[in-house]
């Protein structure tokens, strides 16, 4: 918070509490000089109105509740950016960034201070942690099994499953399938590569898929020849001149998709001939794609999960196209 800020937050507060403590005094002394409980003269429909002191009871509880919130001031953070006899914080305020954030969690949980959550994780980690090792080592505890080999073993695939559920399910759909933008994971049609060490490094890094936008570089006919091209790639009935003037263009795309559109995994550009479409395989949407650009972002796990579980994950992702 700036200086101007935090006076101006602080002269509001201390205003506030000083100015209903000086209300509070100027009601209660004797303005009108009268005996208490003397009628005062006003009278509302025959409602007359009676000289009585504030109730005592009322006056200390207000009084209470004044010192209240300047004891609360002192000892919390709350005035500007006076932080509080007491040094309280809420947690990991100061944090600005992902790797200040994870310095501040490794720190509390060194110093053993464990949030719920922490704490959760330890527990389920006892519970489960050993059935995950068993499940995805060898039998020396040190190397993992291959991914492939896991995806066989129904007992480890159904845990892969839940673990899909849970964490990958609300993107992917339950039943792995997908949605537009979300790629279909059961298809055997890949972004990234099928092989079991593809998978897993999806999985652990994370992908970022960056289509730029052609709009501006290509204009209008040449996004709709282009268009036409990329459609006629998978079969689509589309003008044969326009095609053929995309096809011209394409040149400018077949640096990730390749010269004859089947894609390329090192950038995650998709095969644009088998027509499965990540978003959308109308004209418009194909042309929308190609006008606007897309920019897919699958998250990385290997810090929220951590190794033994996306080794479970990419064999369970893994037999979804290969178990057959
Ligand atoms: C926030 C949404 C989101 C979540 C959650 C998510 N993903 Fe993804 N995932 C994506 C997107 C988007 C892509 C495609 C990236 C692109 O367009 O380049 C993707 C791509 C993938 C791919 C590559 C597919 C291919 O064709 O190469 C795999 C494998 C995958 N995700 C598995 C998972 C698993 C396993 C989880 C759970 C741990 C998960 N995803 C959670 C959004 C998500
Ligand atoms: C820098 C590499 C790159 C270039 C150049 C490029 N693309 Fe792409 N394209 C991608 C990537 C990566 C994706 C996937 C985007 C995502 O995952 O969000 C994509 C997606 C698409 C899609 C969507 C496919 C689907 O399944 O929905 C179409 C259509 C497409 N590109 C057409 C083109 C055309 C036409 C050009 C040339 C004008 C072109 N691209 C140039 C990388 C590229």
């Amino acid at each position: 918070m700036n200086t101007f800020l935090s006076v101006f937050v602080t002269v509001i507060s201390l205003g506030t509490i000083f100015g209903c403590l000086a209300l509070l005094i100027w009601c209660s002394r004797d303005k009108m000089g009268m005996e208490d409980g003397a009628p005062t003269g006003h009278t509302y429909d025959g409602i007359s109105e009676l000289n009585n002191p504030l109730p005592k009871w009322w006056s200390y509880l207000f009084v209470f509740m004044v010192v209240f919130s300047l004891a609360y001031l002192a000892l919390y953070p709350g005035l500007g950016n006076f932080k509080g006899l007491l040094g309280w914080t809420s947690s990991n305020q100061d944090v600005r960034s992902l790797e200040e954030y994870n310095a501040a969690a490794e720190k509390a949980r060194t110093d053993e201070l464990f949030v719920q959550y922490d704490r959760e994780m330890i527990k389920a980690d006892e519970v489960f942690g050993a059935k995950f090792r068993e499940l995805t080592y060898q039998a020396d505890g040190e190397t993992y099994l291959p991914i492939a080999e896991i995806a066989q073993n129904e007992e480890a695939t159904q845990v892969g499953q839940r673990l899909f559920l849970q964490n990958c399910a609300q993107c992917h759909g339950s039943d792995a399938r997908g949605a537009r933008g979300f790629p279909n994971l059961t298809d055997n049609d890949w972004l990234y590569g099928g092989e079991p060490a593809q998978i897993k490094k999806t999985i652990m890094d994370g992908r970022q898929g960056v289509m730029a936008s052609w709009e501006a570089m290509l204009g209008d006919e040449g996004v709709r020849e282009v268009t036409s091209y990329v459609l006629s790639l998978s079969g689509r009935k589309v003008d044969a001149v326009e095609a053929q003037k995309g096809k011209a263009r394409f040149a400018v795309c077949a640096a990730c998709h390749g010269p004859e559109g089947k894609g390329q995994i090192a950038m995650g550009a998709p095969n644009l001939t088998d027509n499965i479409w990540l978003y959308g395989g109308s004209r418009a949407a194909v042309e929308d794609t190609i006008r606007h650009g897309r920019h897919g972002v699958m998250p990385a796990w290997k810090d929220i999960l951590g190794e033994d579980k996306i080794q479970l994950l990419s064999a369970y992702v893994y037999s979804l196209s290969n178990n057959k």
